[in-house]
């Protein structure tokens, strides 16, 4: 296997090749990720909703987010993994911004790291490259800034943000960002993007104009089953899978069936 770093991303895009990427938060799920050949792991910090139940991304740590990308550096073997800077690691000034993601590169063993939003971050983000670490931007939906939206809805659908979210790509790729999510916002805008860029956009509910596509695994294998949103494709329906087999397992159990003869020493 080779593997792959920020620079196979770009020269990905360049040979015209999508970029596969999903989410990842702990060991077992990892390795079956990897050894699948997922281009991309992201230990999203929507592990906050995903693994601890919280409303929104705003409550996990940078403590917990270094405890689920440790997970996933030790299952992986070929791919690139992307570690989210938290809610409240790196908005207060450019040092604490590098401090964050230093430690997560030091203590994960990460290999670079993400985090939201465009010019309002632009000092962190430099900081943090200066540290020869690399980044990938987030623009459009961006949930750790839920409260100031007040709906997951599509953005940029006005020209005005449009233009802003078009400047924002742009900075983030003249400052030296390897590439760029784009979450939910129109497929033509995110398309322009892409064309517009030589670093690659990775989309969710962004259409199929841009350079690759990324999920929460546990949206697209169906064991979270109450989220529903237009973007999401389910390759698996776990939650019902999983429900009958515990099922079984508890009906066994109580009916004497489990173990047999042969599951005993
Ligand atoms: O945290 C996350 O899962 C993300 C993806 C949805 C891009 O940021
Ligand atoms: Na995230």
């Amino acid at each position: 296997y080779k593997r792959v770093t920020v620079k196979s991303l770009v020269e990905m895009k360049a040979n015209g090749e999508k970029i596969s990427m999903l989410t990842a938060y702990d060991f077992t799920m990892a390795k079956i990720l990897d050894g699948s050949g997922i281009d991309v792991l992201l230990v999203g910090d929507s592990a906050s909703n995903v693994m601890a139940g919280h409303e929104t991304t705003l409550p996990i740590t940078l403590d917990q987010m270094i405890y689920h990308a440790s997970s996933v550096v030790r299952a992986i073997e070929r791919c690139l993994v992307v570690v989210d800077l938290p809610f409240g690691s790196y908005q207060s000034d450019p040092k604490e911004a590098l401090r964050s993601a230093i430690r997560i590169m030091k203590e994960s063993g990460g290999h670079s790291i993400k985090l939201e939003g465009g010019k309002e971050v632009k000092e962190s983000i430099k900081r943090i490259l200066n540290a020869g670490i690399p980044v990938m931007g987030h623009l459009g939906l961006t949930p750790q800034s839920i409260y100031k939206f007040g709906t997951y809805t599509v953005r940029a659908k006005e020209e005005e943000e449009a233009e802003k979210l078009m400047e924002d790509a742009l900075m983030l790729e003249r400052i030296g960002c390897f590439a760029l999510v784009l979450e939910k916002v129109p497929a033509s805008l995110a398309k322009k993007v892409a064309d517009a860029l030589t670093i690659p956009v990775i989309g969710i509910g962004a259409g199929n104009g841009v350079d690759g596509q990324v999920l929460v695994t546990h949206d697209m294998i169906g064991m979270t089953h109450e989220f529903n949103p237009r973007f999401l494709r389910r390759y698996l329906d776990l939650y019902k899978d999983m429900t009958g087999a515990f099922e079984n397992y508890i009906s066994d159990v109580k009916s004497g069936d489990f173990p047999s003869e042969k599951e005993q020493y």
